[in-house]
């Protein structure tokens, strides 16, 4: 006898606890918990009642036994009736009969009949925080175990509810703030924060618009500064895809060695040193989008790789046979002329092709002028909050703006902006405040420019930067990383002109 209730009572309990981790609705949990005790050990009516400690009020989360109703109605104040008493002192409370007890409130009505019936309460306690209270009705006969193996039990069940509830309350409080950061990506990335008026620039929205709702492969062209990475950003977090992480990889920032695996992942003891097993980058942005920028500079060989994703959807980690299916939209881009690459055998044709499903060229800033007024506004309002200033430009200034160049595209007009808006010496920015400190002269300007000038000034521009590199080389006891970390771009980017302005180290 003795040993069957024990047995039970183990059952029991096993069951609460597997019950408990099924998922992470804490009403659900609860109600199943209550529904096992009721099930299981005859102990009726369970109800969890949680306190609420902002109105001091303990309202029942879940139930077993009790109609909707009845549970609305079951809320106590801290030290009012047995549950809000338990709560108070944080002792477990017995009532024989509950028929017998002046202190039973009987608030959610559900027992009209009340003689014959015990009441157990038990607090629910997670490192001395009062989270709440169990209760149960019981009625006593022979073949039950008595009040104290009842009190035991019970204090079991609400110690495994407090763990649940405690990891229920950061699970729900992470919960909240994944969903508040999303919501304020998506309204970060959104097409109202691109700015520009101009048609050149409208229709590239129009196109952002069309695609973003659907999982077609973007190739997006465009000098430095367009705003690549940041339509890129737009078209997933407006897409159906937002929920699912955005994974962004400069292909020309890895070491080609590295590229491989980064992107796919290796096995485990896929070469000497792979200790462990890799997860690439493809696989993380499962269910989302991955962003491939400056796809020109991927070597040929894991061009190849690139081709067979887009083409059957798969991959196999380095190391390993089992092929990985594919659920990633891909976005790519570059500065590049691809078609050039693809004439001098640098970039393969059919990937070429594969990924141009639908290319989107984003306009640089001196062929979208008009937007320049736009911008200029939109970037002083915004460092003006920042740096808690109320600035504004001259007309001349403005003028002075828009007849630039601007090589550097946005982000070198950012760049400006946020130098001016620190450096300013009153609220006025006027023509001879403005800093051309950019890697290119304010020289060079390009309105109206016939293509020979063009030429000029490419050849002017490129003539600055490797001034600009053999310095910064210089600088740095000629160590690459550190000369490209003071130029503000990669080592391979600064491989790449090294090698393009025909810079002999040697001869320096
Ligand atoms: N239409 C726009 N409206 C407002 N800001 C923009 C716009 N386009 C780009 N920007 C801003 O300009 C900066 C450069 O943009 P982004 O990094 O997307 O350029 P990119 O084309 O990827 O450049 P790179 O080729 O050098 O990597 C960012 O700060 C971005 O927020
Ligand atoms: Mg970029």
């Amino acid at each position: 006898m003795e040993k069957e209730s024990k047995s039970k009572e183990l059952l029991a309990l096993l069951e609460v606890s597997r019950v408990l981790t099924e998922s992470f609705d804490l009403e659900k949990n609860l109600t199943s918990a209550m529904r096992t005790l009721s099930e299981l050990l005859e102990m009726q009516r369970g109800c969890v009642y949680l306190l609420d400690p902002v109105s001091g009020e303990l309202t029942i989360v879940a139930a077993h036994g009790l109609s909707h109703d009845e549970i609305r109605k079951g809320k106590y104040r801290i030290g009012e009736g047995i549950v809000g008493r338990v709560i108070e002192t944080g002792e477990p409370m017995f009532v024989p009969d509950i028929g017998d007890e002046p202190k039973f409130l009987n608030r959610t009505g559900s027992r009209p009949d009340k003689d014959g019936i015990s009441f157990l309460c038990i607090p629910i306690e997670l490192k001395s925080e009062m989270l709440g209270v169990i209760s149960v009705d019981r009625i006593y006969s022979r073949e039950h175990g008595g009040v104290d193996d009842d009190i035991r039990v019970l204090g079991i069940v609400s110690s495994l509810i407090a763990q649940f509830v405690g990891l229920w309350r950061i699970f729900r409080e992470a919960d909240t703030e994944r969903k508040e950061l999303r919501r304020q990506l998506k309204d970060r990335f959104s097409i109202p924060n691109l700015v520009g008026e101009s048609q050149k620039f409208q229709s590239v929205l129009k196109m952002v618009t069309k695609v973003a709702s659907t999982d077609a492969t973007v190739l997006l062209l465009g000098e430095s500064g367009t705003g690549k990475e940041l339509i890129a950003r737009t078209l997933h977090y407006q897409s159906p895809r937002a929920k699912g992480p955005f994974v962004a990889v400069n292909c020309a920032a890895l070491p080609e060695n590295l590229i491989e695996m980064e992107l796919f992942g290796a096995e485990k003891g896929a070469f000497t040193g792979a200790t462990e097993r890799r997860i690439g980058r493809f696989e993380r942005a499962k269910g989302g989008t991955i962003f491939l920028d400056e796809i020109g500079e991927l070597p040929l060989s894991v061009q190849a790789k690139l081709l067979r994703v887009l083409q059957e959807k798969t991959f196999e980690r380095l190391g390993s046979a089992d092929p990985i299916k594919v659920d990633v939209r891909i976005i790519a881009a570059t500065n590049r002329n691809l078609l050039d690459e693809v004439r001098t055998g640098k970039f393969r044709e059919d990937l070429y092709w594969r990924l141009n499903v639908v290319s989107i060229r984003l306009p640089s800033l001196r062929e979208r002028k008009e937007d320049i007024p736009h911008l200029v506004t939109y970037y002083l309002k915004r460092f003006n909050r920042k740096y808690k200033k109320n600035i504004r430009i001259t007309d001349e200034a403005m003028k002075g703006l828009m007849e630039y160049s601007w090589p550097g595209n946005i982000r070198e007009l950012a760049n400006t902006l946020e130098r001016m808006v620190i450096m300013a010496e009153d609220d006025l920015i006027r023509y001879h405040d403005i800093h051309w400190n950019s890697i290119y002269s304010k020289d060079t300007y390009a309105s109206g420019m016939t293509s020979a000038e063009e030429k000029t000034l490419s050849c002017e521009v490129e003539a600055i930067e490797r001034e600009r590199i053999i310095n910064a080389l210089k600088e740095n006891n000629f160590i690459q990383s550190r000369a490209a970390r003071a130029l503000g771009i990669t080592p391979r980017q600064l491989g790449y002109r090294i090698k393009k302005y025909g810079i002999k180290m040697n001869t320096l």
